[in-house]
């Protein structure tokens, strides 16, 4: 196996790194958008992290130790907001026992978080108009993403019903598609960026290829996106096929998140990387498909 250094040619200085060691930190809100819960934590000395990066969250009690006490290991979530005084937002999905147990604390319950980890998005390339494609949970590393851009950056969510297109009100002004048609465009996310891109023209200029549009005006989007493989590798297909930049947000197991057990690897063309430290965003360019 090799492992490639990084998957985007970027080097370790282009992130927030983690103060060593976990902080305790109280919950300071809990709210509910249908399917998810935004669960908010007070971090006002922490860094700030930068949009696409992650932390490893375990509550402070009830979390491993017994039979009925599964989860044990620290659960990897991305930053989803990050306020002016340092509280930080992350959005939950219900999917398992540790998920299930982050999502049932209350505002002075406490919270160990290891963070910010990873790397995230980069800025988009000069003159490049970024489009945020996300899918259920994946939507969260975009809402911060989204702050930091602003009304620029064109939204498009994608959910499995109306319960969880809730969840798109953390994206003010998002286009939303849902799989069983109750909100939004009836279909996948990814037609509504093939709609958009379609009608519009390949051109070769000199700063890359680009895209004109159905009035000759020019198109330079630079795809950003987050939410299952499915979906990724679809955006990542739909980049080749148009020749587009895109950097998309990668899941897989983590334990550590810091680098230390090489449970995240994935392929890249380069070789295998640990995607807790040279991801969770990579260039789609690296990547032979998302598996
Ligand atoms: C960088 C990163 C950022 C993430 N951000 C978020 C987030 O913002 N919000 C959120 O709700 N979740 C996020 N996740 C996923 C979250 O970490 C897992 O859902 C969680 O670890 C599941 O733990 P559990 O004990 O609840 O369920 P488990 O019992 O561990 O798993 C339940 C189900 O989810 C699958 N699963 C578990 N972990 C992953 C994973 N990492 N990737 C794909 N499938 C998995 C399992 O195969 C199983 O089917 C993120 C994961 C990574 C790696
Ligand atoms: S999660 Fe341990 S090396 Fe990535």
């Amino acid at each position: 196996m090799t492992l490639a250094g990084s998957a985007g040619g970027a080097a370790a200085s282009d992130r927030t790194l983690a103060p060593l060691g976990r902080r305790l930190l109280p919950v300071v809100a809990r709210r509910e958008h249908g399917a998810y819960v935004v669960l908010s934590v007070a971090d006002r000395d922490g860094p700030a992290p930068d949009p696409g990066q992650f932390a490893m969250l375990a509550a402070a009690e009830r979390w491993g130790g017994g039979a009925d006490e599964r989860p044990f290991l620290p659960r990897a979530f991305s930053y989803a907001r990050h306020h002016d005084d340092g509280t930080l937002d992350f959005l939950l999905e219900d999917v398992g026992p540790g998920t299930e147990r982050l999502a049932e604390l209350r505002p002075g319950d406490g919270i160990w978080l290891l963070g910010p980890l990873g790397r995230g998005f980069r800025p988009p390339r000069s003159g490049r108009r970024p489009i945020l494609v996300g899918g259920g949970v994946g939507i969260a590393p975009l809402a911060i993403l989204r702050d930091r851009l602003g009304a620029r950056a064109a939204v498009l969510l994608g959910f499995r019903d109306a319960a969880h297109a809730e969840g798109a009100a953390l994206i003010e002004g998002a286009s939303v598609a849902t799989d069983d048609g109750s909100r939004g465009h009836h279909g996948l996310v990814t037609e509504l960026l093939t709609a958009g891109l379609a009608g519009a023209q390949m051109v070769t200029s000199p700063g890359g290829p680009s895209l004109r549009g159905p009035q000759g005006e020019t198109l330079h989007p630079e795809i950003y996106a987050c939410g299952p493989p499915p979906m990724l590798e679809a955006v990542r297909a739909l980049c080749a096929e148009h020749g587009l930049p895109a950097q998309l947000a990668l899941e897989s197991g983590m334990a550590c998140g810091y680098g230390a057990c090489f449970g995240c690897v994935v392929p890249t063309r380069a070789g295998y990387v640990r995607l807790c430290v040279d991801g969770p965003v990579l260039e789609a360019a690296s990547l032979e498909q998302v598996a």
